[in-house]
């Protein structure tokens, strides 16, 4: 049988869609500056679909600092990955600055969060160890466990009771062997919005020998009194033995970092594939990097902002009757009932009638019948846009429960 044949006749859960959703559904355009009012497909739309909580993608001194690192340097400069002949002192310098910013000894920098992550679990354990994690995590988590030649076992999202369970049979098993237990969870859960229970999890170290992961992607810039994360907000960053975050949220930008104790760091920097095998950050993404931390750490009134608009679009979205599910973050899913077929028609409504642009998760990502609509609230929208989407929303919610957008067919929006 031909490959490509076999690959080609089925497409896989999303790609089955390609054809009607290309363009619009899945791979949509956003065009112009990145703000809260970006164009698609010609008209102007009002997003809530980026990771910018900060509003630092295009901050005039962010900018400034982008432009003058990439006219000074380029983007070669350093070639070759870092052990070999792409390290320079600002790349350890932002590694210094980002480890004393989430009170770690020390810190790596990492190209992409998702390779970084699987790279790091990959690096951290051997046929021997047992990984815990928690059954929400990222595509990036789960990937990297699959690399892992040892035992997995999983709990329920954040289900304490599970998770003791899984440390007492990872225990067992590794209890007169050479092995050692990792547990992953994250800080923020992206889709649902919760907290990771750090917390408690740390609590569980006290009964048990493990190491502790936490993937705060969504967490860094967002919560905790200084912006430090998921464990500065739970008062337990101490307790978490790597932390991992991402630059493309509140940091807007590529590149990420994982923080902790220097011996393990410099396990990491000696140990992690997916570093000593590929080249070094260019150095405007070092430097952007810099300043973004700078601005961060030096305007709390950024953080005071977003928060300012997520409670305002979540309390005004639960007043209004939407189940929000339990977020305790900035991320803001508004959870519908409805087949995908209707979700696609309820999302042509909101785009070209609203002039809403919101991300729209359906099944698979989302169990059958469930439609999520998911909204990521940021310091630079306004008071006024926070209304008017939730008045939409209320329209769009009797509509669908009075069966308009009751189709089975995708909706078409040629
Ligand atoms: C929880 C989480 N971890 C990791 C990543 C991957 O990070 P990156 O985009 O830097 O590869 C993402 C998405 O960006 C994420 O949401």
């Amino acid at each position: 049988m031909d490959l490509f044949e076999k690959r080609i006749n089925n497409m896989g859960p999303l790609g089955s869609h390609a054809k009607e959703a290309h363009g619009y559904y899945t791979f949509p355009k956003l065009e112009g500056e990145i703000s809260p009012n970006m164009n698609f497909r010609g008209s102007s739309k009002l997003v809530w679909s980026l990771n910018n909580y900060l509003g630092l993608a295009n901050h005039p001194e962010v900018r400034k600092a982008d432009t003058e690192a990439t006219l000074e340097y380029g983007l070669a400069y350093p070639m070759g990955a870092r052990m070999m002949s792409g390290n320079s002192t600002i790349h350890e310098q932002l590694e210094s600055e980002l480890a004393a910013f989430v009170s770690k000894e020390d810190c790596i920098l990492i190209n992409f969060g998702y390779q970084g992550i699987l790279s790091a679990i990959d690096a951290l354990v051997d046929r021997h160890d047992v990984i815990v994690y928690d059954a929400e995590s990222h595509a990036c988590i789960v990937d990297g466990v699959r690399l892992h030649q040892g035992k997995r076992f999983v709990y329920p999202h954040n289900n304490l009771e599970n998770l003791e369970k899984q440390l007492q049979r990872a225990t067992n098993l590794v209890n007169g062997t050479p092995g050692a237990i990792l547990v992953i969870t994250e800080g923020v859960f992206g889709m649902s919005g919760n907290q990771g229970s750090l917390k408690e999890i740390i609590e569980l170290k006290k009964k048990y020998n493990f190491k502790l992961l936490v993937d705060d992607a969504h967490g860094f810039g967002t919560m905790g009194k200084t912006g430090a994360g998921t464990g500065e907000e739970q008062g337990c960053q101490d307790g978490i033995d790597l932390y991992f975050s991402t630059f493309a949220k509140s940091m807007a930008s590529i590149g990420a970092f994982i923080g902790g104790n220097k011996t393990i760091i410099d396990y990491l920097r000696y140990n992690m594939r997916s570093q000593i095998y590929a080249k070094s950050l260019p150095m405007p993404l070092v430097i952007g990097a810099i300043k973004r931390l700078e601005l961060l750490r030096t305007n709390p009134e950024l953080k005071d902002n977003l928060w300012k608009i997520v409670n305002a679009l979540q309390g005004g979205l639960r007043q209004a009757g939407f189940n929000i599910g339990t977020t305790q973050s900035p991320v803001t899913p508004v959870l519908l009932s409805g087949s995908v077929g209707e979700a696609t028609h309820l999302t042509l409504d909101l785009r070209e009638n609203y002039n809403i642009f919101c991300s729209i998760v359906m099944y698979p990502v989302v169990p059958k019948g469930i439609i999520m609509l998911r909204l990521i609230p940021t310091a630079v929208h306004s008071l006024e846009e926070v209304t008017r989407t939730i008045q939409a929303f209320k329209e769009i919610k009797v509509k669908l429960e009075a069966g308009q957008y009751n189709f089975q067919e995708l909706a078409s929006f040629n």
